[in-house]
This record gives structure tokens, C-alpha cells and sequence, in this order.
């Protein structure tokens, strides 16, 4: 599966997407996890050290570009993972990190360039039955526009209890409708009770395919720079019947 998780700033995407990646890792799958963020947080937030030596995906150009030379070592005919360079990665146990972007100082330019190499990246990468890529995407609807997740075969829509986020979800959810994504789902997080969830339902006319409730673990687990998936086995269910109702539709 490739899954791509959006939603407006601050409300959960690399929550979300950590649970994602380490209980697929649990389960057995080797995992991609690629932080599209320009700030990112990825890789703190599942406890790999030596972040700062990753080299950013963007610098994996010059290599797409051999592909018109039919002799670069990435870009046959369905590159598989493995034929990723390992230098563009953190490894640990069967999760492997990339980051999209280096972090840009204020006034440097959008990262429309690294998003087309995110998107090639995407499109073409070949996945066996027992991969998964998880893509932790940047905050907002800006690069939707650019098209960089159209092979994606779902899109986690993260939302949080208030109209900001709602509203934000829904222009996703047009552009993703516009980009004719297989699969668009909706995670509700930071939920307190009933209520919220009944509001979310009601705002987006969808009913949340899992659920993440306000975790005190995980702030604790946040403000101490503890891994936050070991912390919480309760969000751990939660992405677990994520996983299971986007598999079940990869299956029909
Ligand atoms: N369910 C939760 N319970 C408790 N804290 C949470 C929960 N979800 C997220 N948080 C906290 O909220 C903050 C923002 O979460 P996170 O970084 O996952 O959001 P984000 O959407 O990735 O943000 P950004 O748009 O900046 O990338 C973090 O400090 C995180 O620990
Ligand atoms: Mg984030």
C-alpha cells in the first residue's frame, strides 16, 4: 500500500503517521516512511537517531535524471525499494526513512522541484506484497495542486474536532476527488468524547475510519523526547483498524 497522510498544520499528521509506520513494522512489513514536511519531525517522533545525517530525497535528481540514459541504477523499469540508494536513508529494523527536503531558510523558495522528484519517486516505485510506503505529507492543500500523491492508493485525511481543520479536510477532500485518488479516508484525532466525533461526522458527511483520542502518554511521552508509539497501546488499536479498513478495500 502507499498511503499518504494530509491535514491542516499541527493537527496530527506525524502522530498519525508513526503509529501507521511502526505497527505495519510490527506486523512484519518492510516500511518506507518518507517526512515530506520542510520542517522534519519524522524521524524524532519515531525515536531514529542520527536525523541529521539523512541526505534529502530532493538531492536524488541528477539520478532520475540518468533515466533518460536508460543506464541509471534507480530509474529501470519499476525501481524497488531496495534499489533505493542507502545514503538517501535511516535505517532501523524493517523501517527505512527518507526525508523529502532539506530544512530552508526563510525566503528560499518553495519546494515545487522536490516535490516533482517525490512524485516520480511515487509513480514508479515498485512495491512487493510485503512493503508499504507511508508518506507523512506537508502541512495544508498548497501541494495537492502539484499533483506529487496521485499513485497513492489511500489518502488519510487527518482532522482534529474544530472548523479550521474540517474545512481544511474539505478542500483536500475536493482536490484529492479532482486528482481521482482511489481511496480518501478521514482520521479523526485529539478527540475527547462522543461529541467531537459527532461533530467530525457531521461537518464532513464521513464517518472517521479510526479514531485517536487525546493521549496524555503520548504528551508526556512528547515532552520527555520518548518515542511516542511504545507509549500508548490504545492509539496503537486505533492504527491498527486503520490498517485494517485500508486493507480491506485494497483487497476488493
Ligand atoms: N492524539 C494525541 N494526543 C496527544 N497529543 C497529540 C495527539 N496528536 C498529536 N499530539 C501532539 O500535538 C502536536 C502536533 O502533532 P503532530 O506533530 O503530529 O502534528 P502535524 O500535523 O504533523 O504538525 P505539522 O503540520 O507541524 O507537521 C505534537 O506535540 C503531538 O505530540
Ligand atoms: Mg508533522
Amino acid at each position: 500500500m502507499k498511503i499518504a497522510v494530509s491535514g491542516k498544520g499541527g493537527v496530527g499528521k506525524t502522530t498519525v503517521s508513526a503509529f501507521l509506520i511502526k505497527t505495519l513494522a510490527e506486523r512484519g512489513k518492510q516500511v518506507l516512511a518518507i517526512d515530506a514536511d520542510p520542517s522534519p519531525h519524522l524521524a524524532r517522533v519515531l525515536g531514529f537517531p542520527g536525523a541529521d545525517r539523512i541526505r534529502p530525497i530532493a538531492d536524488m535528481r541528477e539520478l532520475l535524471q540518468e533515466r533518460s540514459e536508460r543506464d541509471g541504477p534507480f530509474y529501470r523499469l519499476n525501481p524497488k525499494v531496495s534499489d533505493l540508494p542507502e545514503r538517501f536513508m535511516l535505517k532501523e529494523g524493517n523501517i527505512k526513512l527518507m526525508v523529502l527536503g532539506a530544512i530552508r531558510e526563510g525566503g528560499a523558495g518553495c519546494a515545487c522541484s522536490d516535490n516533482v522528484v517525490l512524485k516520480a519517486l511515487l509513480n514508479t516505485l515498485f512495491l512487493g506484497p510485503d512493503e508499504d510506503i507511508v508518506l507523512d505529507m506537508e502541512a495544508g492543500v498548497e501541494h495537492l495542486g502539484r499533483g506529487t500523491i496521485k499513485s497513492v492508493d489511500h489518502l488519510l485525511i487527518v482532522v482534529q474536532p474544530y472548523l479550521g481543520s474540517l474545512e481544511t479536510a474539505m478542500k483536500i477532500k475536493t482536490l484529492a476527488a479532482d486528482l481521482k485518488l482511489a481511496d480518501i479516508v478521514v482520521v479523526a484525532n485529539n478527540v475527547k468524547d462522543q461529541e467531537d466525533i459527532t461533530y467530525i461526522e457531521a461537518h464532513l458527511g464521513m464517518v472517521p475510519a479510526g479514531v485517536f483520542y487525546a493521549s496524555n502518554r503520548v504528551r508526556a511521552a512528547e515532552r520527555s523526547s520518548q518515542p511516542i508509539f511504545e507509549s500508548d497501546p490504545g492509539l496503537r488499536d486505533s492504527a491498527s483498524q486503520i490498517l485494517e479498513r485500508l486493507s480491506g478495500v485494497a483487497k476488493q
